[in-house]
């Protein structure tokens, strides 16, 4: 049946990727195939599903919701689901975070935060458009995302599109003077427009951790030069850290902060940019110039909308936090194993997330290590998708401690097979 698709899969080369997998049904951690067998999903999925695969009361919502309504134009127009969401986002981010923009990606959200961190200079009478980025940075794969990313293999064909950004270094351990010193310099001189950052963890660059003070500091060095700050939770939101967004451990509320991924605990795509009441004031305007440009035709989905009320609801009404803390604590336990293994360097981990980088000739995003090491743990039931040579595993928080040993298992004789030791 595999051999007549005429799908194009995304981040896929098709001419190397052995057969791929008919997934027929999801529940809790696992994918279940066609052939009656299945697959711990140890990534939950490129980091969307939150509480575990289909939870009963999001599928309800969307039940319930989809048989009174669907999509409606929402311009000009609102609905229940929307105006719910938007009061229990408000309630859940970092204070000062008081309008909410859906999108349907995290893509998406983030062209929506650059776009109103430009509209909110313009429209104020003091015009600026420099975007600082974190070095290692992903954000996304339109156009303006890719241009607030790191460049590489990834965006290298679409460079003449992409505009010029300012990058500070990746906070490295020891070495996050350097980092703020260098945003110290750049938003001042270039009059930046707005610093985006994902805080805590980059993702798609390597699992890389920084501690929230850093986070701290590039807030106070931002709100100096009057430069916003845009925190990209599209990964680390909805309890991924430890908290419901990564940027309460520092204590800070970023201007604009982008949502997506476990909004809806995973199961349909929705997106919300948030923003402060200074950046809504400047485009409120009898100005009809001053409107903030953005649309997309399925904006606000109403049955993404309530998928994601059901997700608010969950947290509410379940112990999710406990479930956090309860998943770090085993992560935390899993990587101790690897203290003294010499395949693996690097170990780490914030809240939920663990990581650790096998010893490798040639590490990178295309060294041939990385696909060798995602058929070795499908063949045994698990989906890894490692980054490179970075291993990483981020579970839904639905995960056992059986579970996660296989996981951590799996990854140690992949240490034995494939890394070399220094
Ligand atoms: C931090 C971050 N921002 C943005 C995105 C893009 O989200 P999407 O794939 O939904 O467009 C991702 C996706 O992995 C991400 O990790």
């Amino acid at each position: 049946m595999m051999s007549q698709s005429r799908v194009w899969h995304p981040f896929t080369q098709h001419a190397l990727e052995p057969a791929i997998p008919e997934i027929v049904r999801t529940e809790g951690a696992y994918l279940h195939k066609a052939d009656g067998t299945r697959i711990l999903d140890a990534i939950s999925s490129w980091w969307v599903v939150t509480h575990g695969h289909r939870h009963p009361r999001i599928v309800k919502a969307i039940e319930t919701t989809a048989a009174s309504l669907d999509q409606i134009i929402f311009a000009g127009f609102t609905h229940e689901p929307a105006e719910r969401l938007a009061r229990a986002l408000v309630d859940l981010a970092p204070p000062g975070l008081d309008w909410v923009f859906y999108s349907d990606s995290g893509s998406t959200s983030v062209e929506v935060a650059l776009k109103m961190a430009l509209g909110y200079f313009r429209n104020i009478g003091a015009p600026r458009s420099r975007i600082v980025v974190m070095e290692h940075s992903y954000h996304g794969d339109t156009i303006g995302a890719m241009s607030v990313g790191a460049r590489g293999v990834f965006n290298a064909a679409y460079e003449p599109l992409l505009f010029e950004v300012d990058t500070i270094p990746f906070p490295a351990a020891g070495r996050e003077q350097q980092t703020l010193d260098r945003f110290e310099v750049v938003s001042r001189d270039r009059r930046a427009a707005a610093l985006i950052v994902e805080p805590l963890v980059l993702g798609a660059g390597g699992m890389l951790m920084y501690p929230p003070w850093v986070l701290a500091e590039l807030k106070r060095i931002a709100e100096a030069s009057g430069t916003l700050l845009i925190a990209d939770e599209v990964m680390t939101g909805w309890g991924r850290t430890g908290t419901m967004f990564a940027c309460e451990q520092a204590n800070i509320s970023p201007d604009i902060l982008c949502t997506s991924k476990g909004l809806t605990g995973g199961t349909i795509p929705l997106a919300a940019t948030l923003a402060t009441d200074a950046i809504f004031q400047a485009h409120y305007s009898l100005d009809r110039k001053k409107t903030f440009f953005h649309s997309s035709s399925y904006t606000a989905n109403p049955i993404a909308c309530a998928a994601a009320l059901a997700n608010v609801e969950i947290w509410h009404d379940e112990p999710v936090i406990e479930r956090i803390a309860a998943l770090a604590a085993l992560q935390a336990a899993g990587l101790q194993r690897f203290h003294d293994n010499l395949c693996f360097t690097d170990r780490r981990i914030t809240g939920t997330i663990a990581a650790l980088d096998l010893g490798t000739a040639s590490p990178g995003y295309l060294a041939e290590i990385g696909p060798k090491l995602r058929a070795f743990f499908l063949e045994q039931g698990l989906l890894m998708r490692p980054l490179g040579n970075v291993l990483y595993l981020l579970p839904p928080y639905c995960v056992t401690g059986a579970e996660l040993d296989r996981l951590y298992d799996a990854i140690e004789e992949a240490g034995e097979r494939f890394g070399s030791k220094p």
